[in-house]
């Protein structure tokens, strides 16, 4: 096993281990310090690799399957397709703990065309990801949330200025392109960008939250003041305000609306104060600003993470 180098920026290897990892070494070694990690073969005697097609996806899960214009996607309960994989023991302990919050779908499967991206962002409500490559190859880039990148404001989506060569200076980063059979461990917080290399590209992802962290980053603090921020709006004295925040959470896209999924907030070393929020709303505001300079560049960005629709609506 690699080990990961101590330095604050530039790029690291990412670690590797073998899929008979127990559950103890996994969370010591990466659950507990939020540390990404390749385990490697996990899916390498799954049916899956020689069975799963589009076609035959959205034969088996007719009943539930979206799609976006970027990719279909069938989000789901665990126990989905369960002649053709085998969930690790380590992953299905981890998402038994009573150390995370009960999720109804863990499931999600994905199926993307060559050279498809899924631009630089991070997956919101403290999300961990477990992410199997059924199917294909993927390059995958990772950001520390130690040096986070500006995000449109309020949301967990990096602004795209156009400049893409200068996105990983003076950040802490690691590239890796991940291979059939093996799984990638993403921890909350950290910003990814995924290229799909292959002609057909299947992933399985489990996701889970964890009720508590220790790890500190300076994107955690900046989502749990979000959190905080709509929290105290949502549940404003004054009913106007509440009417305010109900309505911009009906009418916006689902990726800039701030919402927190589980019975309540994952409890964090950090503690927000009133300054905490009034400096949030002054720095999301400045991103405003920053967004409105490339407004030109957002609509094929909006268009490439638009809200997937339920297969029946849409003529494949
Ligand atoms: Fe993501």
């Amino acid at each position: 096993m690699q080990s990961l180098p101590i330095q604050n920026s530039g790029f690291f290897d990412i670690a590797r281990e073998s899929s008979d990892i127990s559950f103890e070494e996994f969370s010591e070694k990466y659950l507990t310090p939020e540390i990404p990690v390749i385990i490697e073969g996990v899916g390498n005697d799954w049916p899956a690799r020689e069975r799963w097609s589009e076609e035959y996806l959205l034969k088996q899960l007719a009943q539930a399957p979206t799609v976006s214009t970027a990719s279909l996607w069938y989000w789901g309960e665990r126990d989905v397709l369960p002649e053709d994989f085998t969930t690790p023991d380590f992953v299905n302990q981890c998402l038994d703990s009573p150390a995370m919050f009960p999720r109804k779908l863990h499931t999600r499967i994905w199926i993307h065309k060559m050279y498809n991206v899924s631009s630089w962002h991070y997956d919101a409500n403290f999300t961990n990801v477990f992410n199997v490559q059924v199917k294909g190859k993927k390059e995958w880039f990772l950001i520390s949330p130690d040096t986070p990148l500006d995000c449109y404001p309020y949301t967990t989506f990096a602004i795209m200025d156009g400049k893409k060569e200068d996105v990983l200076e003076g950040k802490r980063h690691t590239q890796f392109f991940l291979n059939e059979g093996d799984m990638v461990y993403i921890p909350p917080v950290w910003f990814h960008k995924v290229i799909a290399c292959d002609k057909e590209n299947i992933n399985i992802n489990w996701l889970f939250t964890k009720r508590k962290t220790t790890v500190s980053s300076v994107e955690l603090k900046r989502d749990l003041e979000r959190y905080v921020l709509h929290n105290y709006l949502s549940n404003h004295r004054f009913k106007f305000v509440r009417g305010i925040v109900a309505l911009f959470n009906r009418y916006t896209p689902v990726f800039i609306q701030i919402k927190w999924n589980d019975e309540e907030m994952t409890k964090t070393p950090y503690t927000v104060s009133g300054l905490d929020m009034f400096m949030r709303v002054l720095k999301e505001n400045f991103m405003l600003l920053k967004t409105l300079m490339h407004v030109n560049k957002i609509k094929p960005y909006m268009k490439s993470i638009s809200r997937p629709k339920k297969l029946d609506k849409i003529k494949l």
